[in-house]
């Protein structure tokens, strides 16, 4: 079984991407062959700044490796060491029926929020099919906003096999519904775009403020307080374990104890938790040439499955004519 997953590397990494994305795949290096990459050609769409792409690139190999990424058990590599990708792209775009991708709500809701609308943003489904189906994926596991895409990879894999034969496995999406939002600091989704996030690997001081700024009710400090709504509680939540979690409750329930003692105990949680990662990420940071080598060492695996499907591809629509 073959799954499929791909990060745009567009910022820090947030624990909102850490419990909705990271650590469910991590846990799935057991359960099946994942493929697991950095798509850097998607961020394209939205990111200008080549030092950045490059910098943001290296950041966030690292952080994986650092959160578990095992590069024995999975293929882990960057998008543009795979360049068949690009070719596959563009022999999936005459599979393409433009109707398919006006209808893609992710493009018309960047539009409709005013981000100018470039040929790449309004093609990035048929990029994304051509990283799914290049790698003969079974299942990709998304968010809800992608879950259309992985609808159109299928299609456009079903349109190509209906000319050609059986050339590419139809991939499914898997979405989890064990995987809760997590709320950023403002108590909507945690996202890059809203600025409300907490970071996996910030600063000890910088994240304290952060957590400082949650926003919370404001019950005298005596008093009960609710915990089911709470911020600080939802965030602290994904850390405990069942003991520590009634523990948590109980302080609530009993009152004495105001939401700044509640913030001081979430910024310790998260910080005694990455603490292990944090040291590997410290390895892995002063060893960037061993990243480097790692990513060379996935994008040559995923070569390996990448360029026979290629020769097929090339040789059913006659690309290859010697
Ligand atoms: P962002 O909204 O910060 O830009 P992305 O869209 O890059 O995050 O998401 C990368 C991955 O992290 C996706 O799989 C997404 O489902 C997951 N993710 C992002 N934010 C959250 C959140 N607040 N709760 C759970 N999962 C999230
Ligand atoms: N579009 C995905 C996102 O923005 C990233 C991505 C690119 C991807 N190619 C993929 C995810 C292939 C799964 C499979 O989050």
């Amino acid at each position: 079984m073959r799954i499929l997953t791909g990060i745009q590397p567009s910022g820090d990494l947030h624990i909102g991407n850490y419990f909705g994305s990271i650590k469910p795949m991590i846990e799935s290096l057991d359960k099946g062959d994942v493929f697991a990459f950095i798509a850097n050609y998607h961020s394209m769409s939205s990111l200008f700044d080549g030092k950045r792409r490059s910098e943001l690139t290296m950041q966030a190999a690292t952080d994986f490796l650092a959160l578990g990424m095992n590069p024995e058990k999975a293929t882990f590599w960057v998008q543009s060491d795979v360049k068949e990708v690009l070719e596959l792209y563009w022999i999936l775009s005459a599979f393409t029926p433009m109707g398919l991708l006006e209808r893609a709500h992710s493009y018309k809701d960047k539009t409709a929020k005013g981000i100018s609308a470039n040929h790449s943003l309004f093609s990035y489904p048929v990029l994304m099919a051509a990283d799914i189906l290049l790698f003969n994926s079974n299942i990709v596991p998304v968010g809800k906003d992608q879950i259309q895409h992985v609808e159109i990879a299928r299609d456009i894999a079903i349109k190509f096999n209906n000319e050609y034969g059986d050339i590419f496995t139809l991939p499914e999406y898997q979405i989890d519904t064990n995987v809760q939002t997590v709320p950023g600091t403002d108590g909507q989704k945690m996202s890059k775009s809203y600025g409300n996030t907490v970071n996996i690997f910030g600063e000890e001081k910088k994240q304290l403020k952060v957590i400082k700024k949650i926003i919370t009710d404001s019950v005298p400090m005596e008093e009960p307080k609710e915990y089911e709504n709470c911020n600080v509680y939802n965030m602290a939540r994904l850390f405990l374990n069942d003991v520590e979690l009634v523990e948590l409750q109980n302080r609530y329930k009993k009152g004495g104890e105001g939401h700044g003692h509640f913030k001081l105990y979430l910024a310790d949680v998260i910080w005694d938790y990455f603490a292990p990662y944090r040291e590997k990420r410290a390895y892995f940071d002063a060893n960037q040439d061993e990243v480097k080598e790692i990513l060379d060492f996935g994008a040559s695996k995923a070569r390996e499955v990448a360029q026979p499907l290629m020769e097929k591809i090339r040789s059913v629509t006659g690309v290859t004519y010697k």
